[in-house]
């Protein structure tokens, strides 16, 4: 049973028990209804309640059956609601922890509802691209009114039970700590006999302007939806509970909604919400796998990255050590730390005394014996092999027993690294990304060593520390980096052959991406490529790139921290203008390779860049690098600013159709540069059998 059916006294109770957050899947509605009929049938029950057992009332559709056909199995949310609804007795919603989505709607269907202070209440259908498809868009307004239901269900953000205290949501808010099922049983004996049952779908939405605001709701909306349909189509359905009747409006929504399903925006956002939970999965390592308590940690470099990293700690509660190997660089990058909160104060994002509370959680040291008891350390000193494996020879000898050894290297081998120690087992990649105390990704590297103990501790470590991580393999630039060389080398290639980094910026901006190739150089600094292309000179010396970034960074324009890079920049001023100096530099360049320039759509240049993703994520699949499609998608999603309504660059690549992508992939490998293009053989292969890399 998956939910409970008890009675006491003259009321019925009907705990939801679908643990974790009590899903409204098949079973569970099954049950519930099973208790409705029960308690009608039964003459001495005179009312009904319905709870949720353990952490929330209802969190909303069960997420395991979606895209299944349960989902639309009798009885479905629907006849759930109706009988709800339609119950002769009165039934009464005790809501408390979460109330969400589908859980929501039900509460909606109930004649009463009593909650505790603090539940969240949500409708955040949009967030996955949908709109709330079982009577939301209709009720909701009826108790909020249109200006509080609109916004709930446009944004789809949880407001506090409390919040909406005096709404006619609510019919009683107990207070905090009361026995929420005792207080909705005494509810439900003091309304027991009243007749007619009150029931939301019977009330008027008020608005003393319904059609102005509507209409400025609807323009505002469009602006800030880009292109998300399901916003939209939140304001048009809401606008169906005042401008229609209840019924009529229902059936507006669930058109609506249906056809929300179908649009590869809501498809790109579900994919993303899976492949978030699929990225913490590993197959080899069991949920049950013991993980190390990490109640301290300690970074090695306090420069861009270190400093980041060491808020990440900081943020969470961690008490977290930095050492460097000057007092000035310690300064520094303590002073910069500081500076970070007090930016944050100041834009009202943090509170003064929380922002010092975990100032006070930093410390900084030059002493190793002063990191030696931490429970994790991560190094983040420059990337050059001498200078991590004295690093990592000095962390052998002093870190205690037992203690994660992990290296923020973006691009170096972790089982050489894993070899400068005793303890291979205990060393892990931990990739962040700048700036690391904001972007959300977290590539945590598998060495061949690497013990499952250590990986499972670092899978709950970046849940902790509230970043999205996802497991890599070695490789040189491990799965982000190693793809996003390709997507510039092809941006190199098209200035060669005609392009203007305006241009290309452009285009690839308008396909969705936050920043266009050479935007996203300025502002990382070209000179973190070039130092790794001269390395790479050396490695692969047959590698081809363009030359135009070596001939860029020769002047010393390294982007926006030199003030001159791929664009002009004027001081203080971060907006990126065009400048004449590099389009004559790389129209030069051309002329001196012999090359006539022509004029390349945006179109070519959006397939050249995401493709050389597609093919190399291909490649980084086959090879295991990364442990399933989806993974390759949220690294992109979540590191590199790709448009998340397109869901990733494999899950993108299946939208367009493998054999399309593998035709423009041998098209431009009879191109400039075309051995850059050689298919993967994953590619080749499920062109070939129609099938796709997210299954
Ligand atoms: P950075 O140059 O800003 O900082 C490095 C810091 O390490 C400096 O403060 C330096 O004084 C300190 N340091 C050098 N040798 C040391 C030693 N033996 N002991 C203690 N401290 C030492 O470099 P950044 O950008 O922070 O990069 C650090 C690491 O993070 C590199 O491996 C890099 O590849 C990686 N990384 C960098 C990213 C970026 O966007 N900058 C992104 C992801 C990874």
């Amino acid at each position: 049973m998956s939910a409970d059916y008890q009675v006491i006294d003259d009321v019925a109770v009907i705990t939801l028990n679908n643990p974790p957050v009590n899903g409204l899947g098949l079973a569970t509605r099954t049950a519930a209804v099973e208790g409705l009929d029960r308690a009608a049938q039964d003459p001495a029950v005179k009312a009904i309640v319905i709870t949720g057992a353990g952490k929330a009332f209802s969190g909303g559709a069960d997420i395991r059956e979606f895209n299944s056909p349960k989902a639309l199995t009798e009885p479905t949310l629907h006849t759930l609601i109706r009988t709800v609804e339609n119950s002769a007795k009165p039934v009464v919603a005790a809501i408390h922890t979460v109330c969400m989505g589908g859980g929501l709607e039900l509460a909606l269907g109930a004649n009463y509802r009593v909650a505790l202070p603090g539940a969240q209440i949500a409708l955040p259908e949009v967030k996955l691209g949908l709109l709330p498809g079982a009577g939301g868009t209709q009720r909701l307004p009826r108790v909020l009114g249109l200006e509080t239901a609109l916004d709930m269900i446009v944004t789809g953000t949880p407001v506090l039970s409390d919040k909406l205290a005096g709404t006619l949501l609510f019919d009683e808010l107990l207070p905090a700590g009361s026995d929420l099922v005792a207080g909705a049983i005494a509810f439900a004996r003091r309304v027991a006999g009243v007749r007619p049952l009150p029931k939301v779908r019977d009330r008027q939405v008020g608005h003393p302007d319904a059609a102005g605001f509507l209409a400025a709701a609807r323009a505002r909306v469009k602006v800030a939806a880009g292109p998300f349909p399901a916003p939209v189509e939140c304001v048009e359905t809401v606008a169906a509970s005042v401008e229609k009747p209840f019924e009529e409006g229902l059936k507006f929504e669930r058109e609506r909604f249906i056809h929300l399903t179908q649009t590869t925006e809501s498809k790109a956002l579900r994919h993303a919400f899976f492949a978030e939970r699929a990225a913490s999965k590993v197959p080899d390592v069991p949920a049950d796998t013991p993980v190390r308590a990490i109640r301290s940690a300690a970074v090695v470099g306090a420069g861009t990255m270190g400093g980041g990293i060491a808020m990440n700690f900081a943020n969470a509660g961690i008490p977290v050590t930095i050492l460097e190997t000057k007092q000035e660089a310690l300064d520094k990058g303590l002073a910069t730390i500081r500076m970070n909160y007090e930016n944050t104060v100041r834009k009202g994002k943090l509170a003064a005394d929380k922002a010092g509370q975990r100032v006070d959680l930093i410390r900084g040291t030059l002493d190793y014996a002063d990191i030696a008891q931490a429970d994790i350390v991560i190094e983040a000193v420059f990337e050059d092999m001498d200078v991590k494996a004295s690093v990592f020879r000095q962390l052998d000898a002093a870190m205690k027993p037992g203690a994660i050894l992990a290296s923020n290297t973006s691009t170096l081998d972790l089982n050489r690294i894993a070899a400068f120690t005793a303890r291979p087992q205990d060393v892990i990649g931990l990739h962040f990304f700048s700036p690391a105390n904001v972007m959300k990704l977290l590539e945590i590297v598998r060495g061949a060593a690497t013990g499952k103990d250590v990986l499972a501790t670092a899978l709950a470590l970046a849940k902790k520390i509230r970043k999205t991580g996802v497991v890599a393999g070695v490789c040189d630039g491990f799965i982000g980096n190693r793809m996003v060389e390709q997507y510039i080398r092809q941006a190199g290639f098209l200035l060669d052959e005609g392009a203007l980094p305006q241009q290309v910026d452009a285009a690839i901006e308008a396909f969705g991406f936050a920043m266009g190739p050479f935007r996203m150089g300025d502002l990382a600094g070209n000179d973190v490529g070039w130092y790794i292309r001269k390395r790479r000179a050396v490695e692969s010396p047959d590698l081809k790139y363009s030359k135009t970034a070596d001939l860029l960074c020769e002047q010393g324009r390294f982007g926006q921290k030199t003030g001159a890079g791929w664009y002009d920049y004027q001081a203080g001023d971060r907006t990126p203008r065009p400048s004449p100096w590099v389009d004559d530099m790389i129209v030069r360049h051309s002329q001196d390779l012999g090359i006539e320039r022509r004029a390349i759509s945006d179109e070519e240049i959006v397939e050249r860049l995401v493709y050389a993703l597609v093919n190399e994520g291909a490649r980084i699949l086959e090879e295991g690098i990364a442990l399933r499609a989806s993974d390759v998608d949220m690294v992109y999603l979540s590191g590199y600013g790709f448009p998340l309504f397109r869901g990733g660059p494999m899950f993108y690549a299946d939208t367009v159709g493998l054999p399309t992508v593998l035709a423009a992939v041998e098209k431009y490998a009879r191109g400039y540069h075309g051995e850059a293009w050689t298919p993967a053989p994953l590619l080749v292969r499920l062109a070939g059998e129609g099938k796709s890399f997210n299954g």
